[in-house]
C-alpha cells in the first residue's frame, strides 16, 4: 500500500538547547537550573560541551538540509538573552539565534522556535522559578524580545516544552531542578506555566505576529491492565494526571474536575487568583504540539498513601516491546491520543513536536551506525500519523528526536537519538541509516507498506 502525505507537509527533526549547544559559558551566557544541576556532586556527566551545536551550528545544518528536513525545532536558552533572566539583553547570545535562524532560512528549512525547554536561568531559580508568579512577567519580557526581534522571520513558536515533565520529575519526583518533593508546591508551579503560556500567546496575539504559536505537551495514552472497574478507575486517575491535566487549560480554559476537587481537598492547591481562568480561556493556541513517545498501562494501587500520583501503579505488559531503559514501544498510542484530544477538545491542528526512542547505538567496524531499531521506530510512528490524516485529524507536521545525538537528561550519553551520529570524542558527525532513510522517505513523501 502506497501511503502518501500533503504535499505542504512540514518533516523535520528537534533539539533542545541545554542538550545540544555546549558552550555553557561563551559569549555571556548566565547560569542556569541544568547547569547548576550537572555541577552538583557525583555527576557523572554535563551539558558542558556536548555536542558543541553553538559552534557548529552550520555543519549541523548541512546535514539537516543533506536529509531533506523541511523543518528544525529548536530551542532558545533564556540565559544566553538575559542572563540573569532579566535586565540588559546580551547581544552576543541574541547573535548566536539570529545567525542559526539565517543559516536555517538560506536553507530553505522552517525554524521552529520553542521559548523554554528546561533550562531557566539560575538567578530567577533562586527567587522561586515558577514557583514565583513573578517568574509569569520575567517570561513575557523575554517572549517579547524574541518576538520582536524575530518577527517574520521564525513563524512557529511553541511556549514551553512539557510543563508536566517539569512539574512531575522538578517537584513531585525530585529529580530534576529544582529536586523538590512537594505537591502543592507542584500543583502551584503547573498552573503558573499556564498563566505564563496564556499571557505570552495573547503578547503575540497583541503584537500581530506573523505565523502560529502552540505549547508542546506530552500527554500519555493509558490503558487500563485489565477489564476490572479499579483498573479502568486507575487508568482513568492516571490519565488526568499524566495528560489532562495539562490539556484541559491549553484547549479549554479549565481544569479536569474531578482531579481539581482531589488536589483542594488534599493539598490546597492550585491557588488560583481572580481573572487566572478567563486568562485561559482567551488565550486560543493555533495549534498543540505533541511530544510522544511510549503509552502507559496501569493498574489499581492498593499500597496507595493517597497521593494524586499513586492511587494508580505502573503494570509491564507481558509481550510488551519495551527499550533498555523501559519505555514501551507502542505506535498506535499516537493515533489514540491524538483522537481521543479531538473527540474530547474538537479539531485543532497538530504537530507532533517529538517523537523517537533512545537506543545503544552499535558502531560497525567503519563507524557507521546501522540503526535499523531507530527508523523502524520512526516509520511505525509515521504510518501512524498517516492514519491520523486518513480519519481527519489534522496533522501539520512531525519532528524527530532528534535532529543529532545529544544529551539525554538522566541517562547521558548513552541514550542516543540521533538522526546525526556525534563521535563525543572528536565532535565528528555522520548520518545514520535513519537519517538516510528518513531523506528518501522525506524527499518522495511517500511510503510503500504491506
Ligand atoms: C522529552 C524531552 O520529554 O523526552 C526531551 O522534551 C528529552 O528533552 C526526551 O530528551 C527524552 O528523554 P530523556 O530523559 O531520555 O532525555
Amino acid at each position: 500500500m502506497k501511503l502518501e502525505f500533503p504535499k505542504d507537509f512540514l518533516w523535520g527533526s528537534a533539539t533542545a538547547s541545554y542538550q545540544v549547544e555546549g558552550a555553557v559559558h561563551q559569549d555571556g551566557k548566565g547560569i542556569t537550573s541544568w547547569d547548576e544541576y550537572y555541577h552538583m556532586p557525583n555527576r557523572e556527566y554535563n551539558g558542558d560541551i556536548s555536542t558543541d551545536h553553538y559552534n557548529r551550528f552550520k555543519e549541523d545544518i548541512k546535514l539537516m538540509k543533506q536529509i531533506n528536513q523541511k523543518t528544525y525545532r529548536f530551542s532558545v536558552s533564556w540565559a544566553r538573552i538575559l542572563p540573569n533572566g532579566k535586565g540588559e539583553i546580551n547581544k552576543k547570545g541574541l547573535q548566536f539565534y539570529d545567525d542559526l535562524v539565517e543559516e536555517l532560512l538560506e536553507n530553505n528549512i522552517e525554524p521552529n522556535l520553542t521559548l523554554y525547554h528546561w533550562d531557566m536561568p539560575q538567578t530567577l531559580m533562586e527567587t522561586g522559578g515558577w514557583l514565583n508568579r513573578e517568574n509569569i512577567s520575567h517570561f513575557e519580557n523575554y517572549a517579547k524580545i524574541l518576538f520582536s526581534h524575530f518577527r517574520g522571520r521564525v513563524k512557529l513558536w511553541s511556549t514551553i516544552n512539557e510543563p508536566a515533565s517539569e512539574v512531575i520529575e522538578g517537584y513531585i519526583q525530585g529529580t530534576h531542578p529544582p529536586l523538590r518533593k512537594n505537591y502543592s508546591e507542584a500543583l502551584q508551579v503547573a498552573h503558573h506555566f499556564n498563566l505564563a503560556h496564556a499571557k505570552v500567546v495573547k503578547l503575540f496575539k497583541e503584537m500581530n505576529m506573523e505565523g502560529k504559536i502552540g505549547i508542546a505537551l506530552n500527554p500519555l495514552p493509558i490503558h487500563p491492565a485489565s477489564d476490572k472497574e479499579e483498573d479502568k478507575v486507575a487508568a482513568e486517575k492516571a490519565y488526568a494526571f499524566h495528560s489532562d491535566w495539562y490539556i484541559a487549560p491549553i484547549m479549554a480554559g479549565k481544569y479536569p474536575e474531578k482531579m481539581f476537587k482531589e488536589c483542594q481537598r488534599k493539598y490546597k492547591s492550585p491557588r488560583i487568583q481572580p481573572g487566572d481562568m478567563e486568562l485561559l480561556r482567551d488565550a486560543k493556541v493555533d495549534y498543540l504540539g505533541i511530544n510522544y513517545y511510549m503509552r502507559k498501562v496501569v493498574a489499581h494501587n492498593p499500597d496507595s498513601t493517597g497521593n494524586i500520583d499513586d492511587t494508580f501503579k505502573y503494570v509491564r505488559v507481558k509481550d510488551g516491546n519495551y527499550t533498555d531503559w523501559g519505555w514501551e514501544i507502542y505506535p498506535e498510542g499516537l493515533y489514540e491520543l491524538l483522537s481521543k484530544i479531538q473527540d474530547d477538545y474538537g479539531e485543532i491542528d497538530f504537530y507532533i513536536t517529538e517523537n523517537g526512542m533512545g537506543f545503544y547505538d552499535k558502531e560497525q567496524e567503519n563507524g557507521e551506525i546501522i540503526d535499523n531499531d531507530r527508523l523502524d521506530y520512526i516509520k511505525q510512528h509515521i504510518i501512524q500519523v498517516h492514519r491520523c490524516l486518513k480519519d481527519g485529524i489534522s496533522v501539520k507536521g512531525y519532528y524527530v528526536w532528534s535532529a543529532i545525538d545529544l544529551l539525554s537528561w538522566t541517562s547521558g550519553f548513552e541514550k542516543r537519538y540521533g538522526l546525526i551520529k556525534v563521535d563525543f570524542k572528536t565532535l565528528e558527525r555522520s548520518i545514520k541509516k535513519s537519517g538516510v532513510w528518513y531523506a528518501k522517505f522525506i524527499a518522495d513523501n511517500f511510503m510503500e507498506c504491506n
